[in-house]
C-alpha cells in the first residue's frame, strides 16, 4: 500500500520504517528539513534499539523516503497517518493545534479517496472534529474516512512494541476503512481490536491512566513499607501472584515520568471536566506521583535541615533507562527543588540528551560516575541504569564526603552497603539504614 506519515516523531518515524518492512511504500513528512536530511541518509533523530539497521534496509530498499513536501506525499498515497505532537498545556488541556494543521494543509490534496489516521494521542470526540473540518474545508465526504488508531509503544522498546504489541487498536465508522486498515496490519499477526472512534480514542488515554495507577499504587504502599519495616519488593511480589492484579508495572521507586503517563493521565482529567466526570482516581494518581519524585529531597531535609552548599549527586537524568529523553524525570524536578536549597548539583548521565545543559546551564556535568560522587554528601540514584547498578561501592564511599545513598529505584541491597561502609541508605519501600 502507498502510505504517508506525517510527522518523524517517536511514533512517526517507528510507525513509518515498521509499514516500510512489511513491503508498503512509505513516504514519511517531517517539516524540520536536517531531520529530513539524516534520515534519508539512514542516521535516526532518536535513540532506539534496532531502528538504525531496520531504517537503512528500508532506505536500500527504496520502500521508505523522508520529504518536506506534504502535498505531494498525501496525493501519491491511500493512508495518512497523522503523528504529530499533541502537547499538554499548562492548565492540562491538550493542545491539537498542530493536528489541525495538517488537516488544512493537507485539505487541498485530497482528490480521490483516502484514510486519514490519527496516530497520536487524541482527546475523545477528535476524529468527529476531524471529519467535521475536512468537510469545512471544502473537501467531499464521499473522498475520505477518518480512523483512530492509538500507539501503546514504549521508549527503548518501541520498534518491538510496534511489531509485536498487545493489541492493535483501530476505532472506524466506516466498513470501507475498516477492511483497508485490517489488510494493512494483517501481516502483522497482532490481535485487532475493531471499535467505534471514540472508545480507540479513550482506549488509549484509559491504558496510560491504568499503567499510572498501578504505579502511584504500589509507591503510596512502598511508602507505608518504610514506615512499618515491611519489604515493598515481597508485597508486589505477592500481590503480583494474583492473576488478576498481575506482576508488571508493580516497580516502586521515584514515579513516572516520559512523553506520556503525566501528559495523558493530566489531559484526562481535563477532557473529564468537560462531561461532568470528576475522575477522582485518576487526580489522587497525579498527585501521589508529584510527591513521590521530591521524595529524596524530602529525605535530604529531613536529614541534613540545611542543604546550603552541599554537594547532592545525581545518578541518571533519562526518566527510564534505554533512552536519553529526558522529559518529565523525576531527576528535574529532583535538581530544581535542590538548587531552590543552595546544593551544589553535580550529575552524571552520559544517556541523557543535551536538552538539560539548557535547561539548567550552571550545574556540573560529569564524565564518570565516581567523579560525580566526589565529596558529596548525597548520591541520588534516579535511573535504573546498569552502571549505577553495577557501580563498585567500596570505591564510591571513599570518594563521598559522606556516605549516604537515597536508592530512588532500589537497585541496592542493605548488606552491600553496609559492608562498603555507607553509614546512610535510603530506599522506597526496603529495609533503610538511619
Ligand atoms: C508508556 C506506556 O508504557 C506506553 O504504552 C505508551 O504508549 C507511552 O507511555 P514509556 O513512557 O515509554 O511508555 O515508558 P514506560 O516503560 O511505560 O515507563 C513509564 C514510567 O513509569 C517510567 O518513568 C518508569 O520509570 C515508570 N515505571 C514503570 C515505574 O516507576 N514502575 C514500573 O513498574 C513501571
Amino acid at each position: 500500500m502507498e502510505i504517508c506519515v506525517i510527522g518523524a516523531g517517536y511514533v512517526g518515524l517507528i510507525a513509518a520504517v515498521a509499514f516500510a518492512k512489511f513491503s508498503n511504500k512509505v513516504i514519511c513528512v517531517e517539516k524540520n528539513g536536517d531531520k529530513v536530511n539524516k534520515l534519508n541518509n539512514g542516521v535516526p533523530t532518536i535513540y532506539e534499539e534496532g531502528l538504525e539497521e531496520l531504517l537503512n534496509e528500508c532506505l536500500e530498499d527504496e520502500k521508505l523516503l523522508f520529504t518536506t513536501d506534504i502535498n505531494k506525499a498525501v496525493r501519491e498515497s491511500d493512508i495518512i497517518f497523522i503523528a504529530v505532537g499533541t502537547p499538554t498545556c499548562e492548565d492540562w488541556n491538550v493542545d491539537t493545534s498542530q493536528l489541525f494543521n495538517v488537516i488544512n494543509q493537507i485539505s487541498s490534496s485530497i482528490h480521490n479517496y483516502k484514510i486519514i489516521v490519527t496516530k497520536s494521542t487524541v482527546p475523545v470526540g477528535t476524529q468527529k472534529n476531524i471529519k467535521k473540518q475536512l468537510i469545512n474545508n471544502g473537501v467531499s465526504p464521499s473522498k475520505f474516512d477518518v480512523v483512530s488508531n492509538p500507539e501503546f509503544l514504549r521508549e527503548g522498546k518501541a520498534l518491538n512494541d510496534f511489531l509485536q504489541g498487545d493489541k492493535i487498536v483501530i476505532g472506524s465508522d466506516s466498513l470501507r476503512a475498516k477492511s483497508i486498515m485490517e489488510k494493512l496490519y494483517t501481516p502483522f499477526n497482532i490481535k485487532i481490536l475493531f471499535t467505534n472512534p471514540s472508545t480507540a480514542e479513550l482506549i488509549k488515554y484509559a491504558s496510560n491512566a491504568f499503567l499510572a495507577t498501578k504505579i502511584s499504587f504500589i509507591n503510596e504502599i512502598a511508602n507505608f513499607c518504610t514506615k512499618t519495616g515491611a519489604d515493598i519488593d515481597i508485597v508486589a511480589y505477592g500481590l503480583g501472584l494474583d492473576k488478576r492484579i498481575s506482576k508488571e508495572f508493580f516497580k516502586a521507586g521515584l514515579g513516572y515520568g516520559g512523553s506520556c503517563f503525566p501528559k495523558d493521565t493530566k489531559a484526562l482529567v481535563k477532557i473529564g471536566e468537560k462531561y461532568d466526570s470528576n475522575f477522582d482516581i485518576i487526580r489522587s494518581v497525579i498527585n501521589v506521583n508529584d510527591k513521590q519524585r521530591l521524595m529524596p529531597v524530602k529525605i535530604l531535609l529531613e536529614h541534613y535541615n540545611d542543604l546550603e552548599n552541599k554537594v547532592i549527586s545525581i545518578l541518571g537524568l533519562t526518566f527510564k533507562p534505554g533512552t536519553d529523553d529526558i522529559r518529565e524525570a523525576p531527576a528535574l524536578y529532583i535538581i530544581k527543588e535542590l538548587i531552590s536549597q543552595g546544593a551544589i548539583i553535580k550529575c552524571y548521565d552520559l544517556m541523557a540528551s543535551n536538552e538539560i545543559k539548557d535547561i539548567y546551564p550552571t550545574i556540573d556535568y560529569c564524565n564518570n560516575v565516581y567523579d560525580c560522587v566526589e565529596d558529596s554528601y548525597c548520591a541520588i540514584v534516579c535511573t535504573e541504569l546498569d552502571e549505577f547498578i553495577n557501580i563498585d561501592l567500596k570505591k564510591m564511599r571513599d570518594k563521598m564526603q559522606v556516605g549516604m545513598i537515597i536508592d530512588g529505584r532500589n537497585i541496592y541491597n542493605i548488606n552491600d552497603i553496609e559492608e562498603n561502609g555507607f553509614d546512610f541508605y535510603y530506599s522506597i519501600g526496603k529495609q533503610n539504614k538511619n
